[in-house]
């Protein structure tokens, strides 16, 4: 062999059988190939286990759908590069022309877009409640057929919780999908409830560091069996290196979360009894309106502090500039702190009817908790 072609093609290193890495490596190749046409046309028609072309699945993509899946108590995952790329491969995926969606007020902005301005590009229609319009719900599912129903709990950035056994039960009769968001209580939360289909940042918690994007979509192994034709040819999948960067995040989950959360609750004990603070929305607050609610469905009530400073805007635009450790940045969930200010949250798309369910007001400021001394 040339050294030009040696180059191109490089000694292949096989492990022995009993030899394994104790960290799996990161499969950094588009393709692979079996040993003969045989076995590749074997493969190709599902006769034989294997990979081929990473845009479908890798190995390393793989570990991480099934640690993600098994966290979040469900039998499959599929990854995808972002989170609202998740949210968005699996609305189409679960959509067609005629159907009716079930969305928020309080839904993240881009998954309201994706509803109201790209579905509806493709014929399907919707309907937009607030989380809290229990009644609306039961009347609008029982008035029109549904496909799904999207939603989050804690809501983004208010901290909404949403009625989940209701919600599912509502949705069940009638045989409507329900997809939840869980990005803000993470993969270790809601796993217990009668959701069909969980979307996730893994921006987010999972990686922690804030260094990677990527998403999920998680579900009992038929439903995602049924989106996996879509999600190949839309083509949103996750690389591997960054699929490695989210597994090695994983590990330290669990422990950054509670600590995270721990903190998250002295911010809001202390912003609480502060007398430029009109009202503090924390779910693990009792003074939270939903905290009976909170305690009942969730473990830890994360890691997000919403509050509202009585001197609105202006004083909102001070407060996030006078920080010293928080960045003023978007995203949540990462070991550093991290605020939003009030003039970055309205949304604009919302009438002001719907801007006032929404609850975030003039003076409303985000705080996400990171990892520093609760002391600094
Ligand atoms: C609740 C929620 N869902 C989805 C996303 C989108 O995630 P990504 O930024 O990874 O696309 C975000 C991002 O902030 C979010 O807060």
């Amino acid at each position: 062999m040339k050294k030009l072609t040696r180059v191109n093609h490089p000694p292949r290193i096989d492990l022995p059988p009993d030899n394994h890495p104790v960290v799996a490596p990161i499969y950094e190749t588009v393709k692979f190939e079996f040993d003969s046409l045989d076995e590749t046309t074997r493969f190709l028609q599902g006769g034989r286990p294997g990979f081929f072309y990473s845009r479908a699945s890798n190995p390393t993509t793989r570990q991480l759908e099934l640690t993600l899946a098994e966290l979040q108590g469900r039998d499959d995952c599929f990854v995808t590069a972002s989170g609202i790329g998740a949210v968005a491969q699996a609305l189409i995926a679960l959509t067609k022309q005629g159907d009716h969606v079930l969305c928020f007020v309080e839904t993240y902005n881009p998954t309201r877009y994706l509803v109201r301005r790209l579905l509806a590009r493709f014929g399907v229609t919707y309907t937009m409640l607030s989380i809290e319009d229990t009644a609306g719900i039961e009347r609008v599912l029982a008035a029109q057929p549904t496909k799904l129903v999207i939603f989050e709990s804690p809501t983004n950035p208010v901290t909404k919780i949403a009625d989940i056994p209701k919600l599912t039960q509502l949705a069940r009769a009638r045989g409507v999908l329900t997809v939840l968001d869980n990005t803000f209580a993470g993969f270790h939360q809601h796993g217990e409830f009668d959701i069909d289909v969980f979307v996730h940042s893994l921006t987010k918690y999972a990686s922690g560091t804030g260094d990677v994007m990527g998403g999920a979509v998680i579900a009992r192994t038929e439903i995602i069996r049924g989106m996996r034709a879509d999600f190949g040819a839309l083509g949103g999948t996750l690389d591997p290196h960054a699929a490695f960067l989210i597994q090695r995040g994983l590990k330290t989950y669990f422990l950054r979360y509670s600590a995270q959360c721990a903190s998250a609750m002295r911010i809001a004990e202390l912003l609480a009894s502060h007398p430029a603070v009109a009202r503090v929305h924390f779910p693990g607050l009792p003074s939270h309106p939903q905290h009976a609610l909170a305690r009942a469905q969730m473990k830890e009530f994360g890691t997000i502090v919403t509050f509202d400073l009585k001197g609105g805007l202006e004083a909102g635009a001070r407060f996030v500039e006078a920080l010293e450790l928080f960045a003023l940045a978007a995203s949540l969930g990462s070991t550093e702190s991290l605020v939003v200010a009030p003039q970055m949250m309205k949304g604009r798309d919302l009438t002001p009817e719907q801007q006032k369910q929404s609850a975030v007001g003039d003076g409303t400021v985000r705080l996400s908790i990171g990892l520093e001394d609760i002391e600094d």
